[in-house]
């Protein structure tokens, strides 16, 4: 091999390692805030004062719901946000909490327009991507495997979580980016809790996306067999009747309605 290919094909073999980062750490990056966005962050950091009060008064969680509390310790977001992060939409919070159980934050609002992202499971606890299966769905798929066993195989632990180009886009809590935010958040001066919230936000979307994005067959955000669903939890998935009615009915007054479906 000559010389100048040897070092081709080292640095190709290399750039995994010196050049990917995080498409996220690499969109905040390249923003430049703006007043606007500067003069909302103000507004929201005012309002999420009210909301660290009530952390402290919530009732201790069930046992059931200890583990989730562990796993969604691991996300860098939950440095700000309440345990479990869902509190304004009455009719959707539920839902949403409950999916944070198996699915990351970034997967629901890190969702830029322009670039396509894949879905991999990942242990939050190190970030190592665990290999798609089956069993990692809740769906039970034959009378052999007991509920019990399967409910116990799965935790909160493992998460679908964004890759982009192969390089997760979640930064894990030890990110110097991450260290350098907590910090900010704790001893931080006011301006400076304003512009790292505003940084963190800017490449994030506000909501999530509709149940229909993973719930309709036509949309797929994510790619269920790539996951390790079979045919028979995929169908599951797409013909949730809970996931359709939201689809179906976009205002809170129709939640009672929700009652009469499940009938
Ligand atoms: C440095 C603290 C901090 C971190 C880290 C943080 N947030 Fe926030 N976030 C806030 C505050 C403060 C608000 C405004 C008040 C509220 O809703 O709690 C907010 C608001 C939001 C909102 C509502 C819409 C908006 O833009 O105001 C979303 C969605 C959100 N955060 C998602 C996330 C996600 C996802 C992550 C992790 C990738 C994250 N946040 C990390 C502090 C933080
Ligand atoms: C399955 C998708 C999904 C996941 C996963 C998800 N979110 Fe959300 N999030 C939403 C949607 C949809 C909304 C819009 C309001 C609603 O429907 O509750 C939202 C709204 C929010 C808001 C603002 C409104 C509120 O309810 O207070 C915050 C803050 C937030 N998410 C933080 C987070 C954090 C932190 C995580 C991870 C621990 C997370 N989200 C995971 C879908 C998701
Ligand atoms: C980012 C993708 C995504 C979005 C958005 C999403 N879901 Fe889901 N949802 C899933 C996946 C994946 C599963 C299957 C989890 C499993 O089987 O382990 C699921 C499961 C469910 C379940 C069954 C849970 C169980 O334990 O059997 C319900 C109910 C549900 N979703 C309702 C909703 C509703 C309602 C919305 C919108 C408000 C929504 N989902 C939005 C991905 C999503």
């Amino acid at each position: 091999m000559n010389y100048r290919l040897f070092i081709i094909v080292l640095l190709s073999a290399m750039s995994p390692y010196v050049m990917a980062e995080s498409l996220y750490l690499q969109e905040m990056n390249n923003t430049l805030l703006s007043d606007q966005q500067l003069e909302k962050s103000k507004e929201k950091l005012e309002a999420h004062k009210t909301l660290e009060v009530r952390e402290d008064l919530a009732m201790p969680p069930f046992h059931k719901r200890a583990q989730l509390k562990a796993s969604l310790e691991y996300s860098t977001c939950t440095s700000c946000h309440l345990l479990p992060p869902h509190t304004k939409s009455e009719r959707t919070r539920t839902f949403m909490n409950m999916h944070t159980q198996f699915i990351a934050c970034e997967s629901c609002h890190f969702r830029p327009k322009d670039k396509t992202l894949n879905y991999q499971w990942e242990d939050v606890r190190d970030g190592t991507r665990i290999q798609a299966k089956t069993k990692l769905f809740r769906q039970v798929t034959s009378s052999e495997e007991k509920p019990e066993e399967r409910v116990k195989a799965l935790h909160a632990y493992y998460k679908i979580a964004p890759l982009y180009q192969g390089e997760t886009i979640g930064l894990r809590k030890n990110h110097p980016f991450a260290k350098e935010s907590k910090r900010l958040w704790e001893k931080g001066t006011e301006l400076e809790k304003i512009e790292r919230r505003a940084l963190i936000h800017a490449p994030l979307e506000e909501k999530g996306p509709e149940c229909s994005a993973c719930h309709d067959k036509n949309e797929s955000l994510l790619d269920l067999a790539e996951l390790g669903a079979n045919t028979y939890q995929a169908n599951k998935i797409y013909n949730n009747i809970i996931a359709q009615f939201f689809a179906r009915y976009k205002d809170e007054d129709s939640r009672i309605r929700i009652m009469r479906l499940l009938k």
